[in-house]
């Protein structure tokens, strides 16, 4: 069957209990041998996507850095056009393609903001982001392949939607704790087990003290 969406892998390293940060947001939590992995993917990639607050929280570069390799086009879902322009993916958006997806309550003065800087403003939905809507744009951009590197809402929006088609986490040897802290998978979530996206273990892998762990 011709898919009409890219293909979704959702990616994240995560501590012993499932959180992907601790309560005050600090996200540290993979080894370098990790962040070489990481960055072998994402060279392989035609885009990496992540919602606002992890531009927010750890105002990252998203590109490729612990191997060699072509950089992925960066996607950052952002109903209102909020992310500050002085993040490092807006002031690295000379060299790296970035888009910035939005919807319709996006104020003019944002958008005006972001059009100082070579982003692509892409307008999919009324109050928030349609990632069905998202997508559709992106496949016909001939984006075949995105990581989604979360973080735990944005997860929730992708498997909640069924858009989620493998998984790889790299489970770190760390006990977090905090009810507040973000979990792989935030959101609602599923009211059973019966209804919740179940995966296939395909492989896994050590790393010294870390297991990653594939799924599809
Ligand atoms: N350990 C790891 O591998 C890892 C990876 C990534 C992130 N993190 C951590 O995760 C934390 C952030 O996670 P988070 O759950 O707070 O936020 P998030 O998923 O990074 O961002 C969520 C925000 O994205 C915007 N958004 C726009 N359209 C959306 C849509 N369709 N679905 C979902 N979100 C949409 C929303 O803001 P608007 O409504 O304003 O648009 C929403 O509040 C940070 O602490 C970061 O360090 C960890």
């Amino acid at each position: 069957m011709v898919s009409s969406r890219p293909h979704i892998i959702l990616s994240a390293a995560i501590s012993l209990d499932g959180k992907i940060a601790t309560i005050t947001g600090d996200s540290a939590l993979s080894s370098k041998k990790d962040k070489i992995r990481l960055h072998r993917l994402r060279s392989q990639m035609d885009a990496i996507l992540v919602g606002k607050n992890t531009i927010l929280q750890d105002n990252p570069m998203l590109n490729v850095r612990y191997v060699k390799g072509k950089n992925p086009i960066r996607i950052v879902l952002d109903s209102l056009g909020q992310i500050p322009t002085s993040s490092k993916i807006i002031q690295s958006s000379h060299q790296i393609p970035t888009i910035i997806a939005v919807s319709k309550k996006a104020s003019k003065k944002n958008l005006a903001n972001l059009a100082k800087f070579p982003v692509d403003v892409v307008i999919a939905g009324q109050n928030k982001v349609e990632l069905k809507r998202l997508l559709r744009f992106l496949h016909h951009k001939k984006i075949k392949t995105i990581l989604l590197e979360g973080g735990g809402t944005t997860n929730w929006d992708f498997v909640s939607q069924g858009l989620v088609d493998e998984v790889v986490v790299t489970v770190t040897p760390y006990l977090v704790g905090g009810n507040k802290a973000k979990t792989l998978v935030e959101g609602d979530g599923f009211s059973k087990i019966s209804q919740s996206l179940r995966l296939n273990l395909c492989k896994i892998t050590r790393q010294n003290n870390e297991l990653v762990l594939y799924y599809n």
